[in-house]
C-alpha cells in the first residue's frame, strides 16, 4: 500500500511487514525517514534539518545531488553545458500510479502492486522521476530513477544512482559477496568503515569478484532474528554499490558504475536506471532471503518456467564428460547412459561447432563441425530424441575468436580500441553487443539453428570479462554509452529469443557464476552457479548465493570424484545433496559407469521426481553455515513437509532443531543416505523443533545426508 499525502508531503510505502517513509521540507528537499518494521507512525526528522545554516550534510536524502553542500562522494552527476556538476534536486510532485510501470529495454520485478512516482526538479532543467513500486506479498520495494532533460542545452550524466538510501544509524555490518572463479558469491561481514567502501565491477559483466548485492544488517543479526536490510541491482553489467559512513550516519549508493559511463541527453531525453531491489526483514538473514526467494518465484521470472511446479527437466551435460574430444558415438553413448541413469534432457556444451577442438578458436561460427556431427546438429538432435531424451545446446554468442570466419569477415564487429592491442582472454575478444547490426548477425545464426531442430534447452554462456571496450559505430564523445548499450543489446538479444521461443529453457552461465544477477534471471530461469562442482566448495557457493537467489534457480550438476577442480572426492550423498538443492543436473562420463552403478543413482533421479515441486517452490532454512560440512532444509510453506540436506563434519551424531515443523504433528522421516537406506522413522513436530532431527554419524570423505520429511496426520 501506498500513502501519497501531497497535503503534508509526506509519502509512505508499506509492505505485509514493512514500512519506507520520506518527505519534502519545507526547502523542497526530499529526505529519506524511515525503513524498517511496519509501522504506521510518520517519523519526524529532529532539528537541525529545520535551521536554515544545517550543513546539507547532515540530512538524511533520498536521491543527493552534489556540489551545493553535501560532501558525501557524490554518485548523481550529471555535467552541464558550461562544464559545471552541481545539481539541486527540489522536490516538484508525487502520484501513484495503479499499475506498476516497465522500464524500457531493462529487465524488472513484475506483476507488483503500485508504483509512487516522486518528482524532483533542478532549476537547469533536469526533471528526476523516482519510482517505488510495492510488492506488498513478499516485503520487496523496487527503485529506479528516470532522469529527463527538460531544457534547450544538453548536459551528460556521468553517474546516475538507481537507489541511495540513508541509514540514521553508524553500527550497522555490511556483508558482500566476494571471489573468483570456482569460488563465487562468498559472503565476507564486518562493520562498516568510516568514509567508503564499495564493491562494484568495471568488467562489463558483474565477474566473478563482486556480485550486486549487499546486506546490511544489525551487529547482532543472526540467520534468525535481527534487522536485515537486502539491496540488489537488477543489472547484469558494470555495476558500484558503496557505502558511506559519516557523523550522519550510513549512505548506501547502488547503480551503474560511473567509470566509462557518460551518457549525453539532448533537449528531452530521458535515461532509465536499472532497477534496485529492497527487502528488509527483522527475521534474520534467513527472513531476508526468504523473501528475495519468493519475490524471484514470484515476480522475476517469467513465462512458462516460471510455474514452478512444471517440472524441470534433469539433464546431462557433456562438458566434463568430454570436453572438446568427442564424435557423434561417444556422445550417443553418453546419452544412452545418462537415459538409464534418469535423466531428461541431454545438453551438447561447447566444442561442437565448425574447427572447435579447443578454446582457441571458432566462437561466431555456429555451424556444427561435420567431422564430429556428420548429420549436423538437427542429425545429433534426432538420434537424442529417439533414445527419448530432449536436446539442448551451449552457445558462447557474445564471444568472437580471432580465429574465426565471423571475424576474418567482420574484424569491427570485436570491440577493440583503435591503435591498440586488442586483449585476448581465453583467447577470444568481445562482440560489440550495443551495436544493433552485429546483434542481428548473431541473432541470425541462433535462429538458423533453433529452427534446425527442436531445441528444448539452450546454455548462453560468456567466458570473459570486457575490455577494450570501443564501439566503431559511435562518435568519440559518445563512447561512455557503449558499456551500458551493450548490457541493453543483450536484454535486447535474450528478450528476442524467450519471445520467439517460449518454451525454450534458457540458463545463463559466465565462465561458472561471473554474472549471477536478478537482471539475467529476467530472462533465464536458472543459472549455472559455478564451474567448481566440488560438494565441499559448493556448499560455501551455494550458500551465498542463496543470500538473494532460490534454489530452484541455481544450475547445480552432480559430478565425478575424484572431481576435476579440486580433485577431492565426496561422497555420492553429498554430492547429490549439493545438486538437488538446485536445478539437478549431471555432469560426468557416465559411459564409464557399469549398469550397476548406474542403477546406483536411479533412486535419487526418483528423489528429484517425487519432490522436484517442493525443492523449487519451498522456503530454505540454512540450518548450519558451512564450515567443513553445512546443514539446510527445504520446507513447504505450512511446514508439512521437508527435505533436510546435510553434509561434511555436521554428521556427527548431531540434532538439528528444525524451525518449521508443527508441534502438534508427527512426521514421518524416510532417509537416502548409505546404510540408512529405506529407512524410515517417526518424530513428532514438537520434538523436531526443539530437539531437532537427530543426524547420523557418518564418516569418511564429505559424508552426505538426505532426508525427506511428511507430516501424518
Ligand atoms: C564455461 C562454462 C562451462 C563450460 C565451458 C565451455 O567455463 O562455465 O560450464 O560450458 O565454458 O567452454
Amino acid at each position: 500500500m501506498i500513502v501519497c499525502d501531497n497535503t503534508q508531503r509526506r509519502y509512505a510505502l508499506h509492505t505485509a511487514h514493512t514500512t519506507y517513509q520520506m518527505a519534502a521540507d519545507a526547502d523542497g528537499r526530499l529526505l529519506h525517514l524511515y525503513y524498517g518494521k511496519r509501522t504506521d507512525a510518520p517519523r519526524t526528522i529532529a532539528p537541525p534539518h529545520n535551521d536554515p545554516g544545517c550543513w546539507p550534510d547532515l540530512l538524511p536524502q533520498e536521491y543527493p545531488a552534489p556540489g551545493l553542500g553535501d560532501n558525501h562522494a557524490p554518485f548523481f552527476a550529471p555535467e552541464w553545458s558550461d562544464g559545471s556538476r552541481a545539481a539541486a534536486l527540489h522536490f516538484a510532485g508525487a502520484e501513484v500510479c495503479p499499475a506498476q510501470e516497465v522500464l524500457p529495454g531493462l529487465p524488472s520485478f513484475h506483476t507488483g502492486g503500485e508504483t509512487l512516482r516522486i518528482t524532483l526538479q533542478d532549476p537547469q532543467s533536469l526533471t528526476v522521476t523516482l519510482r517505488y513500486t510495492v510488492f506488498a506479498d513478499c516485503d520487496l520495494i523496487t527503485r529506479s530513477a528516470v532522469v529527463e532533460n527538460t531544457g534547450s542545452a544538453p548536459v551528460t550524466l556521468r553517474g546516475v544512482p538507481s537507489g541511495v538510501v540513508d541509514f540514521a544509524r553508524k553500527d550497522l555490518d555490511l556483508i558482500t559477496f566476494d571471489g573468483a572463479w570456482a569460488a563465487e558469491r562468498t559472503p565476507f561481514r564486518g562493520p562498516v568503515r568510516p568514509g567508503v567502501q564499495s564493491i562494484g565491477s568495471v568488467g562489463g559483466i558483474p565477474t566473478h569478484a563482486h556480485n550486486p548485492a549487499v546486506v546490511l544488517c544489525a551487529p547482532d543479526a543472526t540467520e534468525n532474528r535481527g534487522d536485515c536490510w537486502g539491496l540488489a541491482l537488477v543489472y547484469s553489467g558494470n555495476f558500484r554499490i558503496q557505502t558511506e559512513r559519516t557523523t550522519a550516519g550510513i549512505r548506501v549508493s547502488a547503480g551503474i558504475e560511473p567509470y566509462g559511463f557518460a551518457w549525453p541527453l539532448a533537449p528531452g531525453e530521458c535515461f532509465s536506471t536499472p532497477e534496485l531491489a529492497l527487502v528488509y526483514s527483522e527475521q534474520g538473514l534467513g527472513g531476508m532471503s526468504r523473501c528475495f526467494h519468493d519475490a524471484v518465484r514470484s515476480h522475476l521470472l517469467r513465462g512458462r518456467w516460471r510455474d514452478l511446479t512444471a517440472p524441470r527437466p534433469v539433464l546431462l551435460n557433456s562438458w566434463e564428460a568430454c570436453y572438446f574430444t568427442f564424435n557423434e558415438e561417444k556422445l550417443l553413448t553418453l546419452a544412452r547412459a545418462a537415459k538409464t541413469a534418469g535423466a531428461d534432457l541431454f545438453v551438447l556444451d561447447d566444442g561442437w561447432f565448425r574447427g572447435r577442438n579447443s578454446d582457441t578458436t571458432s566462437l561466431g561460427d555456429w555451424v556444427a563441425d561435420c567431422a564430429k556431427l556428420p548429420e549436423g546438429v538437427p542429425g545429433l538432435c534426432r538420434k537424442i530424441k529417439a533414445l527419448g531424451l530432449d536436446f539442448g545446446i551451449w552457445v558462447e554468442p557474445e564471444a568472437i575468436s580471432p580465429d574465426s570466419d565471423l571475424y576474418r569477415a567482420h574484424p569491427d564487429w570485436a570491440l577493440q580500441i583503435p591503435g591498440r592491442d586488442t586483449l585476448e582472454i581465453r583467447h577470444q575478444y568481445t562482440l560489440d553487443f550495443s551495436r544493433a547490426d552485429v546483434r542481428e548477425g548473431i541473432w541470425q545464426q541462433l535462429t538458423a539453428l533453433l529452427d534446425s531442430c527442436p531445441v528444448r534447452y539452450l546454455k548462453w554462456d560468456v567466458n570473459r570479462s570486457l575490455a577494450n571496450v570501443w564501439s566503431a559505430a559511435l562518435p568519440a564523445d559518445r563512447q561512455g554509452e557503449v558499456y551500458h548499450r551493450y548490457v541493453l543489446g543483450l536484454y535486447e538479444l535474450q528478450q528476442r529469443l524467450v519471445d520467439r521461443y517460449p518454451d525454450l529453457l534458457l540458463e545463463n552461465c559466465a565462465g561458472g557464476g561471473a554474472r549471477f544477477d536478478f537482471g539475467m534471471l529476467y530472462y533465464s530461469p536458472q543459472i549455472w552457479c559455478s564451474d567448481n562442482t566440488d560438494a565441499l566448495d559448493r556448499l560455501m557457493i551455494q550458500y551465498g548465493t542463496s543470500f538473494f537467489y532460490p534454489p530452484c534457480v541455481m544450475g547445480a550438476h552432480y559430478s565425478t570424484v575424484p572431481n576435476h577442480t579440486t580433485g577431492r572426492t565426496a561422497s555420492v550423498e553429498a554430492r547429490m545433496a549439493a545438486a538437488l538443492s538446485g536445478t539437478f543436473g549431471f555432469e560426468l562420463d557416465l559411459t564409464q559407469y557399469t549398469p550397476e552403478q548406474l542403477d546406483e543413482l536411479r533412486p535419487f533421479v526418483d528423489f528429484y521426481h517425487a519432490h522436484g515441486a517442493l525443492l523449487r517452490t519451498g522456503t530454505l532454512y540454512r540450518l548450519c553455515p558451512p564450515d567443513g560440512g553445512a546443514a539446510w532444509a527445504i520446507a513447504a510453506p505450512d511446514g508439512s513437509e521437508a527435505v533436510v540436506f546435510a553434509s561434511g563434519c555436521v554428521l556427527d551424531g548431531r540434532s538439528l532443531p528444525l524451525p518449521f515443523a508443527a508441534g502438534h504433528h508427527a512426521y514421518r522421516a524416510a532417509m537416502l543416505a548409505t546404510g540408512l537406506e529405506g529407512c524410515t522413522e517417526r518424530y513428532s513436530g514438537e520434538s523436531l523443533a526443539v530437539h531437532g532431527l537427530p543426524l547420523p554419524a557418518l564418516r569418511g570423505n564429505m559424508p552426505g545426508f538426505l532426508c525427506h520429511l511428511q507430516q501424518e496426520d
